[in-house]
């Protein structure tokens, strides 16, 4: 088994501050989408869910900010004023179903399945801090999940499946952003000791998955 970090080594600290600065960036933003959608989500049950996610990320971010203190590395945003905006326009931007795909499969699903793979390598100060934010990712990730499965049921076969192909692009294009920011992921994930090949690996494994359930009764 991996020895958990020692948080005295400086280069983990700089890099795995930075992901936790960048991680708790991405929730509030998160809450913020969540909490402009609930006007128009499509129904009761969509809307009572991301109320209580909105609480969900507002916690998480709490959680995080006071670790980050704790923790005492550089709290200085990791994406600018102009990126956010932009995360938040993109969202605005998208219809329900669009929404449902980018927020819950890519965001929540794929990035959480990220952040997931440097819990093993964390320092245990830092992997209390995620235990009860990857805990509730759980139950976003089945809201999301379930609610993309909802939607393109209610399509004729041949959109849902024309829909399902579009999903990979919407990832890929959302996979491009990232790195267009110029945010350098491989280098903080290395810096914190995860093997960042595996790490993409896993995420496209789990991304497989996920891709292979929503096709799943379409195959029927
Ligand atoms: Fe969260
Ligand atoms: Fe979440």
């Amino acid at each position: 088994m991996k020895q958990l970090r020692d948080v005295s080594d400086s280069d983990y600290k700089v890099a795995m501050g930075r992901l936790l600065v960048m991680y708790t960036q991405v929730d509030y933003l998160i809450m913020r989408a969540v909490a402009e959608r609930i006007a128009s989500a499509p129904d009761d049950e969509s809307r009572l869910f991301m109320a209580k996610q909105v609480g969900d990320e507002s916690r998480h971010v709490r959680i995080q900010q006071e670790w980050i203190k704790e923790f005492g590395t550089d709290e200085t945003p990791v994406f600018n004023e102009l990126q956010q905006e932009m995360f938040l326009v993109h969202f605005r931007s998208l219809n329900w179903l669009d929404f449902l795909t980018d927020m819950y499969i890519c965001i929540e699903a794929l990035g959480g399945e990220a952040v997931e793979q440097i819990v093993p390598m964390a320092d245990p100060g830092t992997r209390a801090s995620l235990k009860v934010p990857l805990q509730d990712e759980v139950d976003h990730i089945a809201f999301g999940l379930g609610r993309v499965e909802y939607e393109l049921s209610k399509l004729p076969v041949n959109e849902s499946i024309s829909y399902l192909k579009t999903i990979e692009t919407r990832l890929d294009f959302l996979d491009d952003t990232l790195h267009g920011l110029g945010i350098d992921v491989p280098a903080m994930f290395t810096a914190v000791g995860a093997d960042y090949r595996k790490v993409v690996d896993t995420v496209l494994q789990r991304r497989q998955e996920i891709m292979d359930r929503l096709a799943q009764p379409l195959a029927a």
